[in-house]
């Protein structure tokens, strides 16, 4: 019999091989400082495109003193209890209410991490003999609340509507058959790539198919729509969002996260949760912070106005400059170059330590071999000074990848150091 253990050590896991090699600079890379358009990395400055924190709010003067002040009023752990035992509070039924008005839904109901919630909400919402068809690029959340499910799932490829509708008669089918229904579900924006989920589109097909649709509007939330209210609002189909769900982790820059949508149907996801029934409630700074946050998106459009600005400066730069940004529409800005895991590694080192640039590195198995991914989020605090320095770095860095400079150097390290990077 097999030692589990054993497996473990022998192979551990699509990240864990990385961590020789990269814990502490590649993956888990330990920043210091403020959170903020320029932060320490490994003893210097770097300009810090990393970070989720479209509108600023971090470090908001204002943020800062409503999260200290409740806090200071409450601790940092009230409630003690779950919602449904001992963890219900008005400032958990205020945030609720504030958040449905702003998403335009009747109701909703906070979640105490994205994550978990997803997983949650798919659970509650399906049962057996219903099937699910979700885009196949979808959130690891979605991923993981899918793999709950006991009855039928289609993927559609990503954002193709064509395959959706293709997946929905055979879902048609299959329910009908076991008679179930159909839960769609995508992502309002995709985060790696930055493409907006074709809602309206898919909205439309409402008319031809039977189903509910859940949107996954994490990146979406605060950063579009005329209001701030999401992809779904930008598109115009808002109120074809069956549940809304955002997580508080990006432009609230908090945590928790919740769901909106007809109050009959929020209510009985309140009462099926397992991930909020089970679970300690959202506490009190994060509530009353979330508060101030959700008052600042509303009474400031001149923040998301600047990360607008912000964005279209550094994708219109990066575009000038001949670089494949994609087909993003949103602020997610990757930047999608050729070139071997390893080259992709000197080339992030060298973008770090000698231009004092930080961006998020993505490498195979997310995206295809031979793609290097740098993945940057512009915020409303970035300066000029900031894109226009970024925007000189990735000349330079790029001119090197191209005259074989990582190359030349990858060949050495091998040579000389009999370094391996396990291919995968
Ligand atoms: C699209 C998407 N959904 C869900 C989550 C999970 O949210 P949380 O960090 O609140 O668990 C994230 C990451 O934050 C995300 O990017």
């Amino acid at each position: 019999m097999l030692d589990i253990f054993d497996r473990i050590k022998e192979n551990p896991g699509p990240l864990g091989q990385f961590a020789d090699y990269g814990e502490g600079y590649f993956i888990f890379p330990r920043l210091e400082g403020p959170i903020g358009p320029r932060m320490q990395f490994q003893g210097r400055e770097v300009i810090f495109w990393s970070a989720n924190d479209y509108l600023g709010m971090c470090n908001h003067p204002e943020v800062l003193e409503a999260d200290a002040k409740a806090a200071a009023e409450f601790g940092m752990f009230y409630p003690m209890g779950a919602r449904a035992m001992s963890g219900e509070t008005e400032q958990h039924l205020q945030l609720e209410r504030e958040l449905a008005d702003f998403v335009q839904k009747e109701s909703a109901y906070l979640l105490n991490f994205g994550y978990q919630g997803m997983v949650s909400t798919i659970d509650a919402l399906v049962g057996r003999n219903d099937v699910i068809v979700y885009d196949v690029d979808s959130h690891a959340c979605i991923v993981d609340g899918v793999r709950l499910h006991a009855g039928k799932r289609f993927t559609y490829r990503h954002n193709d509507i064509a395959s959706l509708e293709k997946n929905l008669e055979r879902a048609t089918k299959v329910a009908e058959e076991n008679g179930g229904g159909i839960l769609v579900i995508t992502e309002g924006v995709f985060g790696m790539r930055g493409q907006q989920g074709k809602l309206k589109e898919i909205c439309e097909l409402k008319s031809k198919y039977q189903f509910r649709l859940l949107v996954d509007d994490a990146h979406g939330f605060g950063t579009l729509g005329e209001t701030g209210a999401g992809a779904g609002e930008e598109q115009g189909c808002q109120d074809q969002i069956d549940v809304y769900f955002s997580t508080f982790a990006k432009s609230m820059a908090g945590f928790g996260a919740f769901i909106a949508g007809d109050k009959e149907i929020i209510r009985y996801l309140k009462f099926n949760l397992r991930s909020q029934i089970f679970a300690k409630s959202l506490t009190m700074p994060m509530v009353i912070g979330g508060l101030k946050r959700l008052q600042l998106l509303r009474t400031r459009p001149e923040i998301k106005a600047k990360l607008w600005e912000n964005t279209n400066k550094l994708q219109s730069g990066l575009k000038e400059r001949g670089f494949n940004i994609g087909d993003t529409n949103t602020c997610v800005t990757p930047v999608m170059m050729q070139g071997s895991p390893v080259e992709a590694t000197l080339l992030v080192k060298d973008l770090r330590e000698n231009y004092g640039i930080f961006t998020s590195v993505v490498a195979y198995p997310v995206i295809p071999k031979g793609m290097i991914l740098l993945r940057l989020i512009p915020t409303a605090s970035h300066t000029d000074s900031e894109i226009n320095e970024t925007l000189a770095a990735f000349e330079a860095i790029h001119d090197k990848l191209v005259g074989g400079h990582y190359k030349d150097q990858e060949q050495k390290l091998l040579a000389e150091q009999g370094l391996s990077f396990k291919e995968i």
